[in-house]
């Protein structure tokens, strides 16, 4: 038997019984690696007589062919039995019961600003958002609030540079320079968002929630903002009647301004809200100053409009019951339990807002 004849049937032989691939590159080193068998007849064709050389060059180059075309094969065939034996393997069983499934709740904060969303766009208003950290010049300086202005104070701001440059927004209103900057008049919008001041006790936090409003349009007046206010506060408490006064105030970036209040009763020890001879201040609101709209290039000889900012927190609390606020961000698993929302009961107006 030739010595080709005798390499080709003994690795036949060997590929049969591998199983593996690296023993099958064993094989492949073994046969044309640089000191492989095959290589190594290739190296002889040189010594090898005419008359026989132009024969062995093609035996040679079919055995070759031949046993890369098996090592193929078989490398395909090892894999194939690996994804099989792995599908195998991991085979579901269907049948088997499914496991208890604990749904999550949805914070009653998150519950209140997508209730609020959905109150407002019923009427028209688009939703906004500005970033946390934000610069000076857009929390206070664009709101006419200027540099020496005692508003500035009363914010008790978290500023995050010495220049006192960048800051953690201390409301929701820079989120009116931004909406007003980006676009042309008229603007229809409200502003959710986190919004913070170094405060904490049983009714303040460092990190609270206020959803700014604001609407800029051609003979924009107060009884715009008026019914705007009462259309919401009655939606939001789900209540007919709602009793309602705005007290003169003053913020810098409206004039005139107002606070408004709501009606209220203590009814065997719950909160009545809409009825009684209570007040509970809930939010701040005026015209926009002209100075904000010159700000923001919009002409206030031409475009005026009232603007608002609610405390998101204060309303949770009154609609659900929750008397601290402190609560709201402890994360305790229990509290979240009893006061969450399903993930599937999404606020809408037409469903019913809280259920
Ligand atoms: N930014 C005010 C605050 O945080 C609330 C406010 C008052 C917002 C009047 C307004 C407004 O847009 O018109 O105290």
């Amino acid at each position: 038997m030739s010595d080709l004849k005798k390499i080709k049937d003994e690795f036949i032989l060997k590929l049969k019984n591998k199983s593996n691939l690296s023993e099958i590159n064993q094989i492949k080193s073994d046969l044309f690696g640089k000191n492989g068998l095959i290589s190594l007849q290739f190296k002889k064709i040189g010594t090898i007589a005419d008359s026989e050389r132009k024969k062995f060059a093609a035996d040679l180059n079919g055995i070759k062919n031949e046993l890369q075309d098996l090592i193929s094969l078989k490398i395909i065939e090892i894999e194939n039995a690996d994804i099989n034996e792995k599908l195998e393997k991991e085979k579901i069983d269907i049948t088997l019961p499914e496991r208890a499934f604990v749904r999550g709740r949805i914070h009653p904060v998150s519950q209140t600003i997508d209730e609020i969303s959905s109150i407002f766009s019923e009427i028209g208003f688009s939703v906004e958002e500005g970033p946390d950290v934000e610069n000076e010049y857009n929390n206070f300086t664009a709101l006419n609030t200027p540099d020496n202005h005692p508003a500035r104070d009363m914010h008790d701001t978290f500023y995050l540079d010495e220049k006192k440059q960048k800051l953690l927004r201390t409301h929701t209103s820079p989120v009116q320079i931004r909406t007003m900057l980006k676009d042309k008049p008229p603007f229809k919008i409200i502003a959710p968002g986190r919004t913070y001041r170094s405060d904490s006790d049983q009714t303040h936090s460092p990190m609270f929630h206020q959803v700014e409003g604001l609407h800029i349009d051609k003979n924009i007046n107060m009884g715009h903002l008026k019914g705007c206010l009462n259309y919401f506060i009655k939606e939001f408490f789900e209540v007919e009647k709602i009793k309602m006064r705005f007290r003169p105030s003053h913020f810098p970036f409206t004039e005139p301004s107002a606070e408004v209040d709501i009606g209220y009763e203590i009814k065997d020890g719950k909160i009545v809200i809409g009825e009684g001879d209570k007040w509970l201040e809930i939010l701040g609101c005026g015209m926009v100053h002209p100075n904000v709209l010159k700000n923001v290039k919009v002409d206030p000889v031409k475009f005026q409009g009232y603007a608002f900012g609610i405390g998101i927190d204060r309303l949770a609390m009154l609609k659900y019951g929750i008397n601290d606020l402190r609560a709201f961000f402890d994360c305790d698993y229990r509290w979240l339990n009893h006061f969450g929302f399903d993930p599937l009961d999404v606020p809408t107006n037409y469903r019913g807002l809280s259920r």
